[in-house]
């Protein structure tokens, strides 16, 4: 029971939803368009869900005027999208294709048109492929360079017509699923490069933020981090000392960076004693210190729950049986035990079922507490605007024969979310918005077409496109009411 009278949403709240080009644009090689990563690893058989690409997804690039019409429809005060670095820079760096420039020019401008407030990422998992075949990608610090000529092309076009930017959208997921999981490209399980991709990555986000603040004094720019926040199993203090090693493993090892330019140092000496931390050159902590970003961009989606791990504290029996319990069902989630016998959190903690969370179709835990937490913890620790950037529920939705979609189960689950949120509010935590996952359904990277998660239902599946009809559903007008009344009617 929450015993406070609840603070009303503040009156400019941005209310949006959220998106990433891959996931919904198609015309993967429209108008002088380059390959991103995904565009190949997609075509390597047996690599993505059921073969699904994003050849076409839900074809934004032809009907984004169809799309922002809903939006507007629905009173939408923000949309968050991301810009193609391939679209722009077709070889990564280089000849500048005004085509691709032109597509967002024409999608933001629509968007100002209907007063949505854009919020641009720069970078949500498409890195040109010509940068991979290059040097690697994210493992050479020549990218740091590129990246900040592209950031540069945009901040110069978009000065004037985008005021909120996301950096790096959840470097902590891409990199993982890039150098351990094997899910995503470049596919190379190989922890150490893990890590230095990662300060890489960091020293490239640094880089753009300088840069930004000069072309675009009045903006705000952040990156966007997939937060969850870690939960000690009961309260045996080696548990609780678990969760403080898996909140600074899982989360403060990347936020510290980004807020402070500096590593927690716990973390830093258990990575170097395993031989894996990444390598520190000279002024690469000055140039992390010189950049702060303007806000934080949370995704929540769930947190994790951890005991101390089994060398320094041996499992009783019903503990193991739980842990046993622990099946993930979604690659996000996969720890096979082999792998964790070897992997750098083992000797700092082990992921165990909670057993007061019901789990979604793929296993995620629904937590709308843990927003809650989530903010609160932020805040107390960065004392930085906040904006979540995603959070919603990704499910099977069905059409019936008169098309509609009635998804009182995602309503629910926003709806408790965005209570959760109106507490953190009333605590004092400082969020500028709420962009829901997603606007559209859109490409799953690693369960394809089926696992939807829009406001907006689009008629196609894994095998074929049918006529990719745009169908609200019961959330659209939820969502449209909670827009209206300023978060009021929930
Ligand atoms: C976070 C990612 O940013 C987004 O691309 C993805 O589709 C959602 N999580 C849901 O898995």
């Amino acid at each position: 029971m929450y015993h406070k009278k609840l603070d009303d949403f503040p009156k400019d709240f941005l209310w949006g939803a959220a998106s990433a080009a891959y996931q919904i644009e198609g015309g993967y090689d429209a108008d002088g368009k380059g390959a991103s990563v995904w565009d190949n690893f997609t075509k390597i058989p047996g690599k993505t869900f059921e073969g699904t690409n994003g050849d076409v997804a839900v074809d934004h690039y032809n009907r984004y005027k169809e799309d922002v019409k809903l939006m507007a429809d629905m009173g939408l005060k923000a949309y968050r999208f991301s810009v193609s670095w391939s679209r722009i820079l077709p070889e990564g760096t280089g000849e500048i294709n005004e085509a691709g420039l032109l597509f967002y020019e024409n999608l933001i401008d629509e968007l100002n048109k209907n007063h949505i407030e854009p919020v641009l990422t720069l970078y949500h998992w498409d890195i040109p492929q010509a940068l991979q075949d290059k040097y690697n990608g994210w493992e050479s610090r020549q990218v740091i360079e590129d990246f900040d000529t592209y950031a540069r092309v945009l901040f110069e076009r978009f000065k004037d017509k985008v005021k909120y930017w996301v950096s790096f959208n959840e470097q902590n997921v891409f990199t993982a699923m890039g150098y351990r999981w094997e899910a995503h490209p470049p596919s190379i399980p190989d922890v150490k490069k893990m890590f230095e991709a990662n300060h890489i990555i960091n020293l490239a986000n640094a880089k753009a933020i300088n840069s930004f603040h000069e072309i675009v004094p009045d903006g705000m720019i952040g990156p966007s981090f997939g937060y969850g926040p870690m939960y000690a199993f009961d309260c045996d203090p080696e548990n609780v000392l678990a969760e403080l090693n898996g909140e600074e493993f899982q989360n403060h090892w990347w936020l510290d960076v980004y807020i402070h330019g500096k590593y927690p140092k716990v973390t830093f000496k258990h990575l170097d004693r395993l031989g894996i931390a990444p390598t520190i050159e000279e002024g690469d902590l000055a140039l992390l210190q010189s950049a702060k970003p303007d806000f934080l961009g949370v995704n929540y989606y769930h947190g994790g729950t951890v005991r101390a791990n089994e060398i320094e504290r041996p499992m009783e029996k019903e503990e193991a049986d739980l842990e046993k319990s622990f099946e993930a069902t979604d690659p996000y989630l996969m720890k096979p035990k082999d792998e964790q016998a070897q992997s750098p959190e083992t000797m700092m903690f082990t992921n165990v079922n909670n057993p007061y969370l019901e789990k979604t179709a793929w296993g995620w835990e629904i937590d709308p507490v843990g927003i809650r937490i989530a903010l609160r913890r932020l805040q107390n620790r960065y004392d930085i605007p906040m904006m979540i950037t995603e959070n919603g529920l990704g499910a099977y939705d069905e059409l019936t024969d008169d098309k509609r979609v009635e998804d009182d189960y995602r309503i629910e689950y926003l709806k408790t979310h965005v209570e959760e949120i109106q507490k953190a509010i009333t605590d004092g935590v400082d969020l500028i918005g709420y962009c829901a996952w997603s606007f559209t359904d859109l490409l799953s990277w690693l369960n394809g077409y089926k696992k939807r998660y829009g406001f907006v239902y689009i008629d196609r599946d894994e095998y074929s496109e049918k006529n990719l009809e745009r169908i609200p559903k019961k959330s659209y007008y939820w969502y449209k009411k909670v827009i209206e009344t300023n978060g009021r009617e929930l």
